[in-house]
């Protein structure tokens, strides 16, 4: 990241750290079969497992569904008024999604709600009201569109090709029209406070720079979240909250970017039709709509430096889809959703909550109890959430806290049944503690170990305030953490490439021995021993040559927790020659030690049997060998 973009990044962000709680909303012309947004015809399978809804439509009949979308009851003024009631700051709404569908009135194409029985534009109407009133608007776009013949071949079901087509030559086309998309975003709907941009990964594909600079250009205090790539303003962690400490920067692309990813999304579609595996993906599912799946890694670090910190937002859905469902039992409680705001704000972090709204235009009944049981909670508490910031105390035993200025806010989410509350590793001098809502309350701070006395029932259901001022020349507010590495440790990094070299070679050589030895035959020493000789060296040769290159590679994208020093101009050895190096060393020591042993205790040789079973594990072993040797030398480099 540039130190320019980093500086602009801090201004921009400021009323976005301050705000703390926005709306996100999903709509399109999906409600009206009430399905998912866009996956019913991407991935209906895996659909059905994410949001636990049955793909109630075709392709051919998810494409006409515009025809049909008339929400006569949109009242953008509702809307905004409902979002500010809950204390949301900002909104963001899907002006485009995956399927293509344009919620405004785009340039080149007819797919849009402009073109509906309804006519209107809704996010203009939408910008308008909340321009009106004060409230920030964002736009959500989605650079996958299947909708779009430069994006993937539409002649074609969606499910073959809705990773998108980028080698194909109309793709630089498609790429002109989100311009065009994002052009008219930036220009015909006031002032726009973010760029959403979501997008099934590999980003990179939609040439990230050229969008980021055409923002910034067009719009200098839009905020672009990290869904397009590198140089965002924030990260998104989707359904789930980081808990572990306080979110800190990586200076690494977001690691759902990559051809990698992809595949990855490839392989869970093709393993989706295995039987076993299958329960197990719609687990994980399960856990992803609980939001106890972890999607991306978001590193965290006890108390982070404010130049550390990773401004940060999770987006989740009120019940377990993002679209409006009009069959939705898994709504989540507004006490869930209240302490959610709650340990989100301590950790230094917005909240995205997302709503569908039904196909008519309004919201349903159950999303607005919510968000007025929320409005009434911020409406007595928004003190200790609007514009604070992180401690370290994110992660108290009974709650969270947030601190503006020399104000510490304790939330305390489980009250405690003896009437007293300890914190220890306070942070300051406290000069007096109140409830926000009431009386002082009396205190004792030994070292830094603060015990409040309190009463023995809650004063607030959910989450009650208690507000501690400290001496605002309290210093232990800058002792910061230490900077953390990214990735894995090198034990771990070890430890899975090993056993995993050591399945394949294993698997593989063990499957080969086993066809060419089926008949029962003697395998004489002599024979067993070169064979061990050779195999050893071609085993060893190939996978250090392989690992050696993989692992210089990911300590440069930040995957294993090592410090990447390696000099610029100071080239490594050629890789192909330290494999040759390793590959003698494992062939004189290793298979030196199984040969004499083979000629010592088994003179007359191997059954087939026998030479299968040790031909499996010495291959295995030297898959293994092989790895840790190839990864301690890299090591070593640096
Ligand atoms: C997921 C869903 C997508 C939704 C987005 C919001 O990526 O696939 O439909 O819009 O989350 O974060």
């Amino acid at each position: 990241m540039t130190q320019s973009a980093t500086k602009d990044s801090s201004s921009r962000l400021q009323w976005y750290l301050d705000a703390r709680f926005g709306m996100f909303i999903h709509w399109g012309a999906y409600t009206v079969a009430g399905a998912e947004a866009s996956w019913p015809i991407m991935a209906p399978r895996l659909s059905e497992a994410m949001f636990d809804t049955p793909s109630l439509v075709t392709e051919k009949e998810y494409v006409k569904l515009p025809e049909r979308f008339n929400p006569v009851n949109f009242n953008a003024e509702d809307w905004v008024r409902t979002a500010k009631e809950a204390g949301m700051k900002y909104i963001i709404i899907t002006s485009k999604h995956h399927d293509g569908f344009c919620m405004f009135d785009a340039p080149g194409t007819s797919y849009k709600i402009t073109n509906t029985p309804f006519k209107r534009d809704v996010c203009k109407e939408l910008a308008d009201a909340c321009h009106k009133a004060g409230m920030r608007i964002g736009f959500y776009y989605s650079p996958p569109d299947m909708n779009h013949p430069g994006y993937r071949d539409t002649k074609k079901p969606s499910t073959k090709n809705w990773l998108g087509e980028p080698k194909r030559k109309e793709w630089a086309e498609y790429l002109d029209y989100m311009e065009s998309h994002i052009r008219k975003l930036l220009t015909d709907y006031g002032d726009v406070s973010v760029i959403w941009f979501d997008g099934l990964c590999n980003h990179a594909k939609y040439d990230t720079k050229r969008f980021h600079d055409l923002i910034h250009e067009l719009s200098p205090g839009t905020l672009i979240n990290d869904r397009l790539g590198d140089d965002y303003d924030f990260v998104t962690p989707e359904q789930f909250i980081p808990k572990n400490g306080t979110p800190a920067k990586t200076n690494l692309p977001p690691s759902s970017d990559g051809i990698d990813s992809e595949k990855f999304f490839r392989a869970v579609i093709t393993m989706f039709k295995i039987p076993l595996i299958r329960g197990w993906i719609r687990n994980q599912m399960h856990k992803y709509a609980e939001g106890t799946l972890e999607l991306t890694q978001v590193l965290q670090e006890a108390y982070p430096s404010p130049d550390r910190f990773q401004p940060w937002e999770t987006c989740m859905t009120i019940g377990s889809t993002w679209a409006y469902n009009p069959n939705e039992t898994n709504w989540k409680s507004s006490d869930n959703l209240i302490k959610n705001l709650s340990v989100i704000s301590g950790h230094g972090g917005n909240y995205l909550l997302n709503v569908g709204p039904t196909d008519k235009g309004g919201f349903p009944v159950e999303v607005k109890e919510r968000l007025e049981s929320i409005g009434e909670w911020m409406n007595a508490n928004h003190e200790a959430i609007y514009g604070t910031t992180y401690t370290p105390l994110c992660d108290l035993e009974w709650g969270t806290a947030t601190r503006k200025d020399n104000m510490i806010y304790l939330h305390v989410h489980d009250w405690p049944v003896d009437g007293r509350l300890t914190i220890s590793g306070f942070p300051g001098h406290v000069l007096n503690v109140s409830l926000l809502q009431g009386d002082s309350l009396t205190f004792n701070l030994s070292g830094d170990e603060l015990d409040i006395t309190v009463q023995n029932t809650a004063p607030d259901r959910v989450v009650t305030i208690i507000k501690v001022e400290i001496n605002s020349d309290s210093t232990q507010l800058s002792h910061y953490s230490e900077k953390q590495l990214t990735g894995k440790s090198i034990r771990q990094y070890i430890k899975d490439n090993a056993v995993f070299s050591a399945m394949v070679n294993g698997v593989i050589n063990g499957l080969l021995v086993l066809f060419t030895h089926l008949k029962p035959v003697r395998i004489p020493a002599i024979d067993a021993s070169i064979d061990i000789l050779i195999t050893i060296g071609i085993i060893t040769f190939l996978t250090s040559w392989l690992v050696i290159g993989g692992t210089r590679g990911d300590i440069k994208k930040g995957k294993i927790a090592v410090e990447d020093k390696t000099k610029e101009n100071k080239k490594p050895l050629n890789s192909g020659l330290k494999a040759l190096l390793i590959m003698l060393l494992s062939m004189i020591v290793f298979g030196g030690v199984l040969d004499a042993l083979v000629l010592m205790i088994l003179p007359d040789g191997f059954s087939n049997w026998g030479y299968i079973v040790f031909k499996t594990l010495y291959t295995a072993a030297s898959g293994a060998i092989a790895v840790i040797l190839a990864i301690k030398s890299v090591l070593r480099e640096r």
